[in-house]
């Protein structure tokens, strides 16, 4: 068979593969993830202001806080708490936990209790050096005997979806991986996320979504797949090669804020209108949120950190990062993206 010949094959079969998906919702527990598109935890993006942004558009089946680290917790003050603050309107919100022992998890599923939880999730993906030294993150999975007491302790004081986040591990290790993911639901976690790259890899590397694929063959709770997906197309490759039973959007979402309706309406029919969107509009809404749910020594960085994903909208973004980068107060960062929206319609 020529090489021309074998391609087409291959994309005839992969097209067949995407229309066999099972694009269906997904039920953990009492919650149902409909449509199965969440958000991805992100420090310093996934608070209230950029939910209710996304909610406005739609399409979310669950969504996120940033890692909330369970020695901080105690003494976070939700209604002042950037991490913790919340309006009535952000449901179903999962909490993620960066934790790094089984001692810890009692305080830690009392307060998400208080605090209305929809969903519990531990951070066992995180490549942070910083968290790393704490035994939290990505090193959990280099520590499978910790992990399983847990997550055996957390299945014990429960009934709410507990769900994990991890990356394919250290290196390409098939068994291990299996081992790992099989341990995480025979104690009775719900649902696993996966972002396909392995733990020191970079955001610029193509994710590993065909290893997902594997993970599935594996389990029998939903498998969720994360990296990478910036566009309907994305997400439509992304599901054809994982075979996942849901996505997870992360910067795809900070850039695009409607990514998820676009994504729930053409692969999953959901019954939303088509994202109508002015780009100023959207980032002045998201200022107002942020004066409105912060304290003011809050906002900037906030602001900073949404614009450095958001102006990759436009041509010339870095200008606008750039300068909304180096503004000393939210006034004058809102005065300069005025400027450049004026300039750049
Ligand atoms: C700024 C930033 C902060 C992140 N913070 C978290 C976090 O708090 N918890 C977590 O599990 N992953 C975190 N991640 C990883 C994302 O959840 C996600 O796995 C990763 O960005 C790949 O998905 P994407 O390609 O859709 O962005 C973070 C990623 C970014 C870019």
């Amino acid at each position: 068979m020529t090489l021309w010949r074998a391609l087409r094959k291959r994309r005839a079969l992969h097209s067949e593969t995407i229309m066999q998906m099972p694009l269906r919702p997904i039920q953990i527990r009492n919650l149902r993830l409909n449509p199965p598109l969440l958000m991805a935890p992100m420090a310093g993006l996934t608070h209230s202001a950029f939910r209710q942004i996304c909610l406005g558009f739609g399409g979310v089946g669950l969504l996120s806080t940033e890692m909330l680290s369970t020695k901080r917790l105690p003494s976070e003050n939700p209604t002042i708490s950037p991490y913790l603050i919340r309006t009535a309107s952000e449901k179903p919100l999962s909490y993620q936990l960066l934790i790094a022992s089984a001692e810890d998890v009692a305080q830690s599923v009392e307060i998400l209790h208080r605090l209305g939880a929809d969903a519990i999730d531990l951070n066992m993906g995180c490549p942070a050096p910083t968290v790393g030294k704490f035994g939290a993150g990505a090193m959990l999975m280099e520590q499978p005997a910790g992990v399983r007491r847990m997550v055996a302790e957390a299945r014990k004081l429960t009934q709410l979806p507990l769900t994990a986040k991890i990356r394919l591990g250290t290196e390409l290790d098939e068994q291990k991986l299996k081992s790992f993911c099989t341990m995480l639901q025979d104690e009775g976690i719900d649902m696993l996320s996966v972002h396909a790259r392995l733990t020191r890899e970079s955001f610029a590397r193509r994710p590993r979504w065909e290893s997902i694929a594997r993970i599935k063959e594996w389990l029998r709770i939903p498998v969720i797949a994360n990296g990478g997906i910036f566009s309907v197309q994305d997400a439509r490759d992304c599901l054809g090669a994982s075979g996942a039973d849901g996505l997870m959007l992360g910067r795809g979402a900070v850039i695009r804020p409607w990514l998820f309706a676009e994504i729930a309406h053409d692969l999953y029919g959901t019954q939303i209108p088509e994202p109508v969107v002015s780009l100023p509009e959207l980032y002045g809404n998201f200022i107002d949120l942020l004066n409105g749910l912060f304290r003011p020594e809050r906002r900037l960085g906030r602001l900073k950190e949404f614009t450095h994903y958001f102006a990759r909208n436009y041509k010339f973004g870095h200008r606008l990062a750039f300068r909304v980068q180096s503004s000393d107060s939210v006034d004058e960062a809102t005065e300069r993206a005025a400027v450049f929206f004026e300039k750049n319609r």
